[in-house]
């Protein structure tokens, strides 16, 4: 049985008071799930959102670190320091650090291999932008994101991997893939990782959609056979919404 996950990254928004307000909606909102929820505040409010949410369901993950465990990195934030308050799940490679922060599959894979280091479960992110497939290059791009940032991993270090496919022109756009479309990447992304690894690791890994996730839509993609669950930005940023989503898994 593949663990479902419904995770919102909730990306730079929420100072601490909102945080905390959400947070406390959240306790008060959230069905019962046999699901795991994990919420993803900024840097500097997940102190904070640990002890909040401390002897609750929901996990506090990050939404990245840096590859080293400490140095001359101004600005940066590392696995023991994040391990230090609580934090066992990070988010690498979202679509805005590849695009806006220079990520690339090198350093990413660098970024996985300190996390596999820590012990650390990681929410790997990757996706096509809207050229790629447009061009019919999508199945392509992605094969490539994956073997370059993860197909280095051993076998059993995929235990500690999730994946978020997360086509970029979905992303904030109010355009989410079709249910189809996002099983049709998810069949894809398993074959790849069954032709890469072996076809347990490739049935077990959990594999979550993101992008424009909504209470009006998340029950039909999370109906997909091979869509696990949720990686949920804008709709996150509301419980009532983000509730809503966790019920539909
Ligand atoms: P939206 O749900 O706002 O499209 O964001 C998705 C996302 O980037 C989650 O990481």
């Amino acid at each position: 049985m593949r663990k479902k996950i419904v995770a919102g990254n909730w990306k730079m928004n929420k100072n601490s008071s909102e945080t905390a307000d959400l947070l406390t909606q959240l306790t008060g909102t959230l069905p019962n799930t046999t699901a795991e929820v994990m919420v993803a505040p900024t840097f500097v409010n997940l102190a904070l959102a640990v002890k909040q949410m401390a002897g609750s369901s929901v996990e506090v993950v990050a939404q990245n670190m840096h590859f080293a465990q400490s140095g001359a990195y101004t600005g940066e934030i590392s696995s023991n320091m994040l391990q230090s308050i609580g934090i066992e799940t990070v988010i690498l490679g979202h679509s805005e650090r590849r695009a806006y922060f220079g990520e690339d599959d090198a350093l990413l894979a660098k970024k996985v291999d300190a996390a596999m280091d820590a012990d650390m479960r990681v929410i790997f992110c990757f996706g096509e932008e809207l050229q790629d497939r447009k061009a019919g290059d999508h199945f392509k791009v992605v094969e490539n994101q994956l073997k370059n940032g993860l197909f280095h991993l051993e076998t059993t270090q995929w235990k500690k991997i999730v994946l978020a496919y997360e086509p970029v022109w979905a992303i904030g756009t109010g355009e989410t893939a079709s249910p189809d479309q996002a099983q049709e990447m998810h069949a894809f992304i398993r074959k790849t990782i069954a032709e890469a690894y072996d076809q347990e690791t490739a049935q077990v890994v959990t594999i979550l959609y993101g992008g424009s996730v909504k209470p009006a839509n998340a029950n039909e993609i999370f109906s997909k056979p091979d869509v696990d669950g949720g990686l949920i930005g804008g709709a996150a940023l509301n419980a009532e919404d983000f509730a809503a989503i966790v019920a539909a898994i």
